[in-house]
């Protein structure tokens, strides 16, 4: 990682780098193989700052606790924010005798892979151009020890960059989860991630409305950023809304003291359930016989 860093600043190639491993079957531009992990779902936003992180953060919570395993890669290299969520702070490990890492677990065993948990530092900045961004989320994917997973769980940088992009082409990504906030401006920019997903075949499985409104203590509720552009986003999207989440001062105090695991509230729950009636389901899941769903 610091040769790469070096690489960015200097263009130039450090000279001792170690030899270059065999490419895995399918060449370079194949999709990324991972034999334990049933099914990607990548949550994808047009803006930033509208909650992309906090709902994947959510969905992974959520599945957990109906008793799925689940893990979740954090493909925003360059802007990580999952570990914080979490509270994980461990390096990942290496498992030995391979080139493969072992990833951090958070309190209720959820395994986390994110550029934060690689750098010295949090604060530490990752200035690295499309190609070696691309490179890290593949790497992410492919050479770390996931081991077992009903649902890998992918939080994207905001927009439709090289990210976005490699995610969608390179890992196999079942379905998209969408989130905007109320505001026009959001709902036009995810506008844009619809049709890059339609535009990569990808499946959008259904969108989910961030920062709704707030409730007043007597019961009311205030719609801050104006009144809900879900309905839009569902037509241009083709698929259901799976929640509006409230400005819920909880959720910002335990996404940013690691507590994100402790969150509970009705529309959470909501959005688990909506979303395994919309998800391509875990084979694993208790008393559903493998196979019993075919589309
Ligand atoms: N519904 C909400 N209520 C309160 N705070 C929220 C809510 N959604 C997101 N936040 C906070 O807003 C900030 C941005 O959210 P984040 O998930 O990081 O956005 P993104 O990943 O789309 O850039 C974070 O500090 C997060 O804790
Ligand atoms: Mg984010």
């Amino acid at each position: 990682m610091r040769q790469l860093n070096d690489l960015a600043g200097t263009g130039k190639l450090p000279s001792d780098l170690p030899e270059r491993p065999p490419a895995p079957s399918g060449g370079p531009k194949g999709i990324a193989q991972q034999a334990g992990v049933k099914h990607v779902i990548a949550v994808m936003s047009g803006k930033g700052g509208v909650g992309k992180s906090l709902t994947a953060g959510l969905l992974a919570v959520g599945l957990r606790r109906r008793g799925m395993s689940v893990g979740v890669l954090d493909a925003d290299i360059t802007g990580p924010s999952i570990p914080r969520m979490f509270g994980v702070r461990e390096k990942p490990g290496v498992v030995p005798n391979t080139q493969t890492l072992r990833p951090p677990m958070s309190k209720t065993g959820i395994p986390i892979m994110s550029m934060n948990l690689i750098l010295p530092s949090e604060e530490e900045a990752v200035i690295w151009r499309g190609p070696m961004v691309s490179g890290a989320i593949r790497q992410f994917f492919s050479d770390v020890a996931w081991g077992d997973l009903d649902y890998m769980i992918v939080d994207l940088p905001p927009g439709t960059s090289d990210a976005p992009l490699t995610v969608m082409q390179a890992l196999p990504v079942d379905g998209v989860v969408l989130v905007t906030t109320p505001q026009a401006l959001a709902t036009m920019v995810v506008t844009k991630a619809v049709r890059l997903v339609k535009q990569l075949g990808g499946d959008i499985l259904g969108v989910v409305e961030n920062m709704s409104y707030v409730s007043a203590p007597d019961g009311t509720r205030m719609e801050v950023f104006g009144p809900s552009q879900g309905l839009k986003l569902v037509i241009a999207s083709n698929a259901p809304l799976l929640a509006k989440l409230p400005i819920d001062p909880r959720i910002a105090e335990l996404a940013d003291s690691g507590g994100i695991e402790d969150y509970e509230a009705p529309e959470f729950d909501e959005l688990i359930t909506n979303f395994l009636a919309v998800a391509p389901r875990a084979a694993a899941t208790p008393g559903v016989p493998a196979h019993a769903h075919s589309h």
